[in-house]
């Protein structure tokens, strides 16, 4: 076993897993343009053997300490119960964190089922506190879902559970104070995550807002206390005087937080990619080796190996960004 290291030292340990480009919500701030996004077939996605094989090549060969499933939404995929009861043993035994980030419509359900098989880290994404909004961003009309499930982690274990917000100016960057006041009995972090761009995803300038800003507000009414960050993480952590719930930042375009990358991703089509924004030229498909026992686990740990060689040290400014074909969030996972 070796650490996974790119040409920059950074060790990688962390694998973010899209394992469906399906999603049964219509974000605003990720495909606005529904119909226009080639999905892909059962057939191309990686299989659960296939994926289960790449998961065990990341921890035993190269110590992958964590693994988030994401997507699209990754309960819209049948068969990730089965995926991750075959991952118990690596949980169990080597210690695997593995964690979900969902929009919660589908996970009431499988609470239990995630938190009895090794699942101890869940995100789940809200955007909106408010009945009409939350349909306006999401295009469906499932706020009580979310909340309820949100409220039904906590009473399944789920102590602390992310709330993802992603903040976009003139829709819901008025909902700021309102989430502090939300996670205000509970142990929950709630992240405003700023507005990125991706092809076809209709950013613009004017729906952004920077952290700073956002952080702004909240100072405007509250003292915020900056927790020491994990390594590898991302966000920026406070807490507030009186408040059981933290706030989180983060910044992927206003500061990016390049140098401390550990992450690679697999996408819906079992791409491996360097980087959220790395070209799709940049990205090597593995399936065909997952798939095929004539390589070998070795031989695959070289490939994966040898592409961590062509990862850049930070990743391009917002204008190139939006120029980047077929950089799409269902397939990549966020
Ligand atoms: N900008 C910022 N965050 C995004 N997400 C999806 N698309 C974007 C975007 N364009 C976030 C969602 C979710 C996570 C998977 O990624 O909020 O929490």
């Amino acid at each position: 076993m070796k650490p996974l290291l790119d040409k920059f030292n950074r060790i990688h340990n962390y694998l973010r897993f899209s394992i469906t480009d399906k999603c049964n919500l219509n974000c605003l701030y990720c495909n606005p343009a529904f119909e226009k996004i080639k999905q892909l077939k059962n057939s191309e996605l990686l299989t659960v053997t296939e994926s289960f094989r790449l998961i065990k090549i990341f921890v035993n060969f190269f110590d992958f300490k964590k693994i988030r499933f994401t997507g699209g939404e990754p309960l819209a995929r049948k068969d990730i119960l089965e995926l991750i009861s075959l991952l118990q043993p690596l949980h169990f035994s080597q210690g695997l964190e593995i964690g979900l980030t969902t929009n919660g419509t589908l996970l009431k359900d499988k609470l239990s089922f995630l938190k009895n098989n090794g699942v101890t880290k869940l995100n789940i994404s809200l955007d909106s506190l408010n009945q009409d909004k939350f349909k306006k961003i999401t295009g469906k009309n499932k706020l009580i879902e979310v909340l309820s499930a949100i409220e039904l982690a906590g009473k399944t274990g789920y102590e602390s559970v992310k709330i993802n917000c992603v903040v976009l100016k003139g829709i819901n960057d008025n909902e700021v104070l309102d989430f502090i006041e939300y996670i205000k009995e509970t142990k929950n972090t709630v992240r405003f995550i700023e507005y990125m761009p991706f092809s076809g995803n209709g950013w613009s300038e004017n729906k952004f807002i920077s952290y700073q800003d956002i952080k702004e507000v909240i100072e405007s009414k509250f003292v915020l206390k900056q927790i020491i960050k994990n390594s590898g993480e991302v966000a920026n952590n406070y807490q507030l005087d009186g408040y059981e719930g933290k706030v989180g930042f983060i910044s992927a375009i206003s500061d990016h937080f390049c140098d401390s990358c550990n992450r690679l991703r697999i996408t819906s089509e079992g791409n491996l990619k360097l980087c959220l924004f790395s070209p799709k030229n940049n990205e090597i498909n593995l399936k065909k080796y997952l798939s095929d026992i004539s390589y070998t686990d070795i031989q695959i740990a070289d490939i994966i190996e040898n592409t961590l060689s062509n990862k850049q040290l930070k990743h391009q400014d917002v204008d190139e960004l939006m120029q980047l074909d077929k950089n799409n969030m269902l397939t990549i996972g966020g």
